[in-house]
């Protein structure tokens, strides 16, 4: 199947990001919101995105002006699921809530013609679950990518027990075309990235609360010793602590197995509304981003 028009749900950061990297390797893209103020703060976001790649230049693996011009007319926006109808694969993006997710699957599947891929970037949510929300089941696959989009070359590619074997192989050849490396996994909570990482992440946070170490120690630690980019309290920030919470969950109630459970901290944490970067307060403070400054929490 050729795929040229790709629909995407949501506008958020992980939607608009896909319907960047989409339009950038050369895709018609369309991008739902159900508010135009949504579509607007989402396309905002990509030209900034843009901008700093364009800044890098193509030699640093960042684009030229006009490559930039050409991916944002390559782009629309729209809140009429309508506008979506012709699109050959659609990729959902939107809040991670399994009855949001089956409503809206259920009207894409009576809008969007009938050969047409539906793609979900869950990053816990059984995609089997939400396949069952449409009459196409064969066609359904998850597409788990990640934060930042534009450059995070990795996407999961999620077959489930009903995925045929074509819409399979289409799906791992158009995440190359997006620029990303497609790793073949199956529908299990956390995929292949999240079912390592979380417990990594839990296990930092409950290091922290144990006193083996002061959070920037323990960022330093994980950064400077395991030559990663950001340290896992650091990491949690940039990831949200309601987002991580709520995967938490999804990998406890399926596994039931303390590695996934929520340490006590994490759950204070997402109770007094501190989810990290995007709230301005996690386990760092970020009044000033360039200078986060730890929390003292235990
Ligand atoms: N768009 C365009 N360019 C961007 C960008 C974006 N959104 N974000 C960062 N950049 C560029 C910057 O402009 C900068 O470019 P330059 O080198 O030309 O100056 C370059 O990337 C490096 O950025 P910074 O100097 O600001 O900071 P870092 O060197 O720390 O890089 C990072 C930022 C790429 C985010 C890096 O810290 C990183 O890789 N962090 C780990 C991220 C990670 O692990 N993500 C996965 C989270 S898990 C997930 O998403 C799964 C979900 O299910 C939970």
């Amino acid at each position: 199947m050729d795929i040229k028009k790709v629909g995407v749900l949501g506008c958020g950061l992980m939607g608009s990001g896909i319907a960047q990297v989409a339009a950038t390797a050369g895709f018609d893209v369309v991008v739902l919101e159900q508010d135009q103020k949504f579509l607007d703060k989402g396309f905002a976001g990509i030209e900034k995105s843009l901008s700093r790649l364009v800044e890098r230049g193509p030699e640093k693996g960042g684009l030229t002006a006009e490559q930039k011009s050409q991916a944002q007319s390559r782009l629309k926006g729209t809140t009429n699921m309508r506008d979506l109808a012709d699109c050959d694969i659609v990729i959902e993006a939107i809040i991670e809530n399994v009855e949001e997710k089956r409503k809206t699957y259920a009207q894409l599947d009576a809008t969007v013609k009938k050969d047409a891929i539906f793609a979900t970037n869950t990053s816990s949510i059984c995609v089997t679950e939400l396949m069952t929300a449409t009459k196409r089941p064969e066609r359904f696959i998850g597409l788990h990518f990640f934060n930042p989009v534009p450059m995070m070359k990795l996407v999961e590619v999620v077959k489930t027990i009903a995925t045929a074997d074509d819409v399979y192989e289409t799906a791992i050849a158009f995440g190359t075309k997006l620029g990303k490396v497609p790793v073949r996994t199956v529908d299990k909570p956390g995929f292949i990235v999240n079912r390592l990482l979380v417990p990594y992440l839990l296990d930092a946070i409950r290091a922290y609360e144990e006193g083996v170490g002061s959070i920037t120690d323990i960022d330093e630690a994980m950064k400077l010793g395991c030559g990663h980019p950001m340290g896992p309290l650091t990491l949690l920030d940039f990831v949200g602590l309601d987002t991580t919470y709520y995967i938490t969950h999804v990998m406890y109630d399926e596994f039931k197995e303390r590695r996934f459970a929520a340490p006590p901290l994490l759950k204070r944490l997402v109770l007094a509304g501190w989810y990290g970067r995007k709230t301005g307060k996690g386990f760092y403070d970020y009044t000033d981003p360039k200078n986060p400054v730890p929390g003292k929490f235990v």
